[in-house]
């Protein structure tokens, strides 16, 4: 006989992660479209998050990501996976980043989904997000960072030229008909200007 289900053995809990809140300089954020000068608070994902940042997804990359942003990386990548909101409004998410330390080279930390509020871009979030996570992958050991970029996606290429990136050109690298540059450098990143 199959027993009874018990859905409460399988509820999943968010993890407390133990790294503290990173507070940067001033970067000018917006809320509620409304541009205001505040700090930027830089925190480590949780399970909790996961359904803030699902029903912005879309909308903030103008297409469905479907899976490519599947729940296990807020479950599980710790202080890797990063959540900016304004110091002044922290219940606001401003922008994600979901990156990790490679297994296969522990030298290269490797930044899958990076995404900002489109009324918050051009204000240095996800330039902030990057150079916390490089901090963090570097002083577990990587000595590079490495991103995948759609060659269509013109925002994107500039965002990682100005961060220094060097892309390469990879034909059909994720599949059929879909071409990516493949984004490279060193770390740690410089300060930011
Ligand atoms: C790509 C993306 C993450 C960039 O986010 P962002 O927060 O706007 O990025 P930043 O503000 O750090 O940098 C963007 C630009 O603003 C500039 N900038 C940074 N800080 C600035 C500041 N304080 N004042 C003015 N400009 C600034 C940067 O130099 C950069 O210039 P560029 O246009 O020459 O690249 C964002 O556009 C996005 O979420 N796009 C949709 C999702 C997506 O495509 N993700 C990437 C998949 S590979």
């Amino acid at each position: 006989m199959i027993g009874a289900y018990d859905h409460s053995q399988y509820a999943i809990r968010s993890t407390d992660h133990p790294t503290p809140p990173v507070t940067c300089g001033a970067v000018p954020v917006a809320i509620a479209g409304r541009a205001v000068s505040g700090h930027l608070t830089l925190r480590a994902l949780t399970a909790a998050d996961f359904a803030e940042a699902r029903v912005v997804a879309d909308a903030w990359f103008g297409r469905p990501v479907g899976l490519t942003m599947h729940r296990l990386f807020f479950d599980q990548l710790g202080p890797a996976g990063l959540r900016a909101a304004a110091a002044a409004d922290s219940e606001r998410m401003l922008g994600v980043l979901l990156g990790f330390a490679s297994l296969a080279d522990p030298e290269l930390a490797y930044v899958h989904f990076v995404m900002v509020d489109p009324a918050a871009r051009g204000r240095g979030i996800a330039g902030a997000l990057y150079r916390e996570f490089g901090r963090r992958m570097a002083a577990q050991g990587c000595r590079r960072v490495r991103t995948l970029a759609a060659p269509t996606n013109g925002r994107s290429l500039r965002f990682h030229e100005s961060l220094g990136f060097v892309g390469t050109f990879a034909s059909e690298f994720v599949g059929p008909g879909q071409d990516r540059v493949v984004f490279e450098r060193t770390l740690p990143f410089p300060p930011a200007p």
